[in-house]
């Protein structure tokens, strides 16, 4: 996650690659600000969702309640699925509390219906289902297969397409449900934009540079899904002004979606910030809890959440905001702390799986269009 500071953004006017402006420049040396996110009072309700998105969600805002308590969770068994990769299965890695699984997301105003992987392999028969992001995008990935695994008897029909493991920085896996023909992919594209070569005369700290009016060159390969699922949001830890380098990324990526994608076809979903638990002065140790905080402690904030919701309200086409952050303020218990592959580097940013990401996909399965949340 450090890496990433070393980062320079530039634009290009009319052809003409203006190399990054000096505030962009000072916003790269200022990896010292790295998890001082701007202080937010807390506020208890939620966001409204975009009207943009279905139905269902003007009725009901998913993302406004609570986590209760349910010993019918977790759904699967990592440790069962080959798709969960080892630096996730914290049960494996010897985590020895398992009630971080044990919470179901509660919305005020309606049910989630409970999980039936029957109904929704059907529902996906024939789909292909692409996220694309950061690790925690993988992550996501990593559940959806995980839970969907566990409707599929024969688990040998379900494979990566082309025989790759997964690792930290691979770029695109492929993975089949073939007795569903149903394919669910994941790209690796930390901002969405186009990566770019260092200009010659860059500060040895610049490791990498970015396009930020470019989106990224694999996005061809995204156009021909069902279901699209987005996230971005790394460049926040570069502190406030880099904040307007993810406005612009984001604005491009917003005319992507309205110039390529035929959202007749493909649900467009963009998840927010996904809410991390780092405490001290440095914002560098973590404290994984045994249950969820009782309280926000102001975490239902982003920045970078605001953002999103504002670009995306803006949009003519459809896209359902996965507004996430309010509720994943609350689990400072579902991190992978020290149970992962490397329990050296503590882990307040990505979550155990089984837990709080599959969550996150039981909600989007139910925006899917033709679905309802029911009402209570
Ligand atoms: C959503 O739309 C309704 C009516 O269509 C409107 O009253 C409401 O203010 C809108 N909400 C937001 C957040 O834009
Ligand atoms: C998951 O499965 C493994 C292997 O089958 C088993 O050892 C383990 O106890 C199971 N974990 C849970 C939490 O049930
Ligand atoms: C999507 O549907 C609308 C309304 O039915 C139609 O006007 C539009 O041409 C369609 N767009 C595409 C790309 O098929």
């Amino acid at each position: 996650m450090k890496g990433h500071c070393k980062i320079l953004v530039f634009q290009t006017y009319n052809g003409l690659v203006a190399i990054g402006s000096l505030v962009f420049f000072v916003v790269a040396m200022s990896c010292a600000f790295l998890y001082l996110f701007p202080s937010v009072p807390p506020v208890v309700n939620s966001y409204p969702v975009s009207n943009s998105s279905s139905s269902a969600t003007d009725k009901c805002d998913v993302f406004e309640g609570r986590w209760i308590q349910d010993e019918s969770y977790p759904l699967y068994n990592a440790s069962e699925c080959p798709f969960t990769e080892i630096g996730f299965n914290c049960f494996a890695n010897g985590r020895k509390d398992g009630g971080y699984a044990k919470w179901r997301w509660k919305p005020k105003n309606c049910d989630i219906p409970r999980f039936d992987v029957r109904a929704v392999l059907e529902k996906l028969r024939g789909k292909r289902i692409v996220f694309v992001g950061d690790s925690l995008s993988r992550t996501q990935w990593e559940s959806l297969i995980c839970l969907l695994m566990t409707g599929v008897e024969d688990k040998k029909s379900v494979y990566e397409v082309n025989g790759k493991k997964i690792t930290k920085q691979i770029r695109f896996l492929s993975v089949h449900f073939s007795s569903f023909d149903l394919r669910i992919d994941f790209y690796r594209s930390v901002f969405l934009v186009q990566p770019a070569s260092v200009p010659i005369r860059s500060p040895k700290r610049v490791k990498s540079t970015l396009r930020v009016d470019k989106l990224d060159d694999i996005s061809q390969e995204w156009i021909d899904s069902d279901i699209l699922i987005f996230n971005s949001g790394k460049s926040l830890k570069l502190g406030m002004p880099i904040t307007t380098g993810f406005r612009i990324a984001l604005n491009t990526w917003s005319s992507w979606v309205e110039t390529m994608v035929n959202t007749n076809r493909t649900s467009v979903f963009f998840r927010t910030f996904e809410s991390s638990h780092w405490s001290g002065r440095n914002h560098n140790s973590c404290k994984v809890t045994k249950h969820p905080w009782s309280s926000s402690w102001g975490k239902d904030r982003s920045t970078i959440s605001d953002i999103i919701i504002k670009i995306v309200k803006k949009m003519k086409v459809p896209v359902t905001i996965l507004h996430v952050t309010p509720m994943l303020s609350f689990r400072s218990d579902g991190h992978v702390g020290t149970w992962s592959d490397n329990p050296s580097v503590p882990d307040c940013s990505h979550w155990c799986l089984p837990g709080v990401p599959d969550m996150w996909n039981e909600i989007l399965l139910n925006l899917l269009p033709g679905n309802q949340v029911s009402l209570k």
